[in-house]
């Protein structure tokens, strides 16, 4: 087992031993050497994340940015206004920036001249297609270099999310992804957020729950799948863009 793969499993295990996401996100920081990148889709669980950033001090300001959180958001040119103005609410209250990175022009220029504005809508393919250049692509550029990876998955958003670990060696990046809500209740999340009020997206006020581009995310009836309104259309076993190819766990072995 590598050096990587060892210290990863130690976070997990160091951070199997609190609930609390505060001394959570200290761990990380204390863990991980090198560049921290934050992925936030401005959703519920990433907002308790960045409060927990910015309340444990790992996150600093000023000009020396060593050891510094990176917390960026893809904006794939689709998002919700109520997104953005999301963004602008959270740099205010935790005093941040959140980084706005885009997908190459050049590509969705050629995207979209190939399969139309709403291109995605006709066929698995170009969704899978627009999400690869809207999304993962940038998403690995924005990780590049990076350490560790945090992000808000949940055990309980869907049945391929059921195993993720709350830290784990992701070896095709070559990073540790961090998932520090990945086994909390949504009653948990809920009454970490009314706790210490903490700004969410309106749109959760609307019935959205999962949010992702607008075109391809609607609001939810009562008791509906949490990522029923992503991709709707799709079959359930497809909905995922591609940004959580191993978030089972059960990533590909390579030497560490
Ligand atoms: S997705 O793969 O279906 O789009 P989901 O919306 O459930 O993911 O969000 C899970 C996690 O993926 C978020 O907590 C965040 O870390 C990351 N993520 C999803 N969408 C974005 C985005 N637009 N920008 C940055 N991170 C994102
Ligand atoms: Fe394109 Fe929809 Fe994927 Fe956004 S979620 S990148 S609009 S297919």
């Amino acid at each position: 087992m590598g050096a990587s793969r060892k210290a990863a499993l130690a976070l997990d295990e160091t951070l199997r031993q609190t609930d609390d996401l505060v001394a959570r996100i200290k761990a990380v920081g204390e863990h991980i050497e090198g560049r921290i990148a934050f992925s936030t889709s401005l959703g519920l669980e990433d907002q308790a994340i960045l409060h927990a950033i910015a309340k444990s001090g790992i996150a600093k300001s000023g000009a020396d940015k060593s050891g510094d959180v990176d917390v960026f958001t893809l904006d794939t040119g689709r998002l919700f206004p109520e997104v953005l103005e999301t963004v602008e609410l959270s740099e205010l209250r935790f005093r941040l920036r959140i980084r706005l990175v885009t997908p190459e022009a050049a590509e969705v220029e050629e995207l979209v001249a190939r399969d139309g504005v709403f291109g995605f809508r006709h066929a698995i393919e170009n969704r899978k297609a627009c999400c690869e250049i809207r999304k993962v692509r940038p998403l690995n550029r924005a990780l590049d270099g990076a350490q560790g990876w945090i992000t808000g998955l949940r055990r309980e958003h869907s049945d391929a999310r059921s195993d993720v670990p709350l830290a784990a060696w992701d070896a095709e990046r070559g990073l540790t992804k961090v998932n520090p809500v990945a086994d909390w209740s949504t009653e948990t999340l809920m009454d970490y957020i009314a706790a210490n009020n903490i700004p969410v997206n309106p749109l959760h006020a609307r019935g959205f729950v999962s949010i992702g581009c607008a075109p391809c995310t609607r609001a939810i009836q009562p008791g509906e799948n949490p990522r029923a309104g992503r991709w709707w259309w799709e079959n359930e076993e497809k909905k995922e863009c591609g940004l959580h190819v191993n978030e089972n766990g059960k990533e590909k072995e390579k030497a560490a």
